[in-house]
């Protein structure tokens, strides 16, 4: 067994994201294209005498350093189910924003569990890794595979989308982060008030990316949450007028720009950074694969 892993974990953006009903057990029935882009936390596992969670870079102070993170969890969920003591450091080095929307923590704790898993040759297949993923947040079984895929369910269900689009994300980090729970609730909120329409349609997008078309990509392009994280947060606005093809990642509140080459979002970027629309600009290609062993 080795005694060090050594893993990559993608940021995501939401191509489409349709919010439908509130279910009983407090998730929302989703329908969403997720892709995963070339921003990365980095996530290192070693043995240990007892489980501890590390965690650098720009944003490590907003990120919890104890058991209580998603990684953290991750390794836990996978020790119980295989009758081991969860011994692990695990060492997050952030890239990706946190609290942004771009399932940062997700991507941790997907590389968590590959990590420990390769780590104790624990023998579980794919999709019972996948299932623990699922167990541990609806985003989770994404960033496992990356790629293009289509979410259903609270987001766990997932079917690959095969597409030759491959383009440029422009990610404007915001100051400060938004929650997730608060954001679906404002959307509920706005729904009842009458002042957010009925879930959008995920059918375009994936044609789009089916079609290998990129303006028809961005057209199609949209997020139900955008409406409540506006709301919550109105200076988003003059961020996603900035230019084209602008739309809030996941819950927010960063947003993504899809555009067509590298050359065009590196200029996009300093661009909004210039006109201090948001403390960051990342450049990202887009689509990329899901949590990697790189070492
Ligand atoms: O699954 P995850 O822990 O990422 O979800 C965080 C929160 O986001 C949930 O507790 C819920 O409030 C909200 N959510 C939702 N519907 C979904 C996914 C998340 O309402 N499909």
């Amino acid at each position: 067994m080795p005694d060090r892993v050594v893993l990559r974990a993608p940021a995501k953006v939401n191509l489409a994201l349709s919010v439908g009903p509130l279910r009983d057990d407090g998730f929302h029935e989703l329908a969403t294209v997720f892709c995963a882009v070339g921003l990365y936390d980095e996530v290192v596992l070693e043995p240990a005498d007892e489980l501890v969670v590390e965690v650098a870079g720009a944003d490590a102070a907003a990120v919890p350093a104890d058991a209580s993170n998603l990684a953290a969890r991750a390794v836990q969920l996978l020790a119980a189910r295989t009758g081991r003591a969860p011994h692990v450091r695990v060492r997050l080095h952030k890239g990706i924003p946190v609290a942004g929307g771009c399932a940062g923590g997700s991507a941790d704790a997907a590389a968590a569990l590959v990590g420990a898993d390769a780590l104790w040759g624990t023998g579980l297949t794919g999709e019972e890794v996948s299932a623990l993923a699922a167990e541990l947040g609806s985003d989770v079984p994404f960033a496992l595979q990356g790629g293009v895929a289509l979410g259903t369910g609270r987001g766990e269900r997932l079917e690959p989308v095969a597409t030759l689009a491959r383009f440029s994300v422009v990610l404007a980090l915001a100051e400060g982060g938004l929650s997730t729970p608060a954001v679906y609730r404002e959307l509920d909120r706005l729904r009842e008030a009458g002042e957010a329409g009925r879930p959008t349609e995920v059918a375009p997008v994936l044609e789009a990316l089916r079609d290998g078309d990129l303006p028809a990509l961005a057209a199609g392009a949209a997020n139900d949450l955008q409406a409540a994280a506006v709301s919550l947060r109105p200076d988003l606005a003059d961020v996603l007028s900035a230019a084209p093809a602008a739309l809030v990642s996941g819950s927010g509140p960063t947003v993504a720009f899809l555009v067509a080459d590298d050359n065009a979002a590196q200029a996009l970027a300093a661009e909004l950074l210039d006109r201090a629309l948001c403390r960051a600009a990342a450049v990202a290609p887009a689509p990329v694969g899901g949590v990697e062993v790189v070492g």
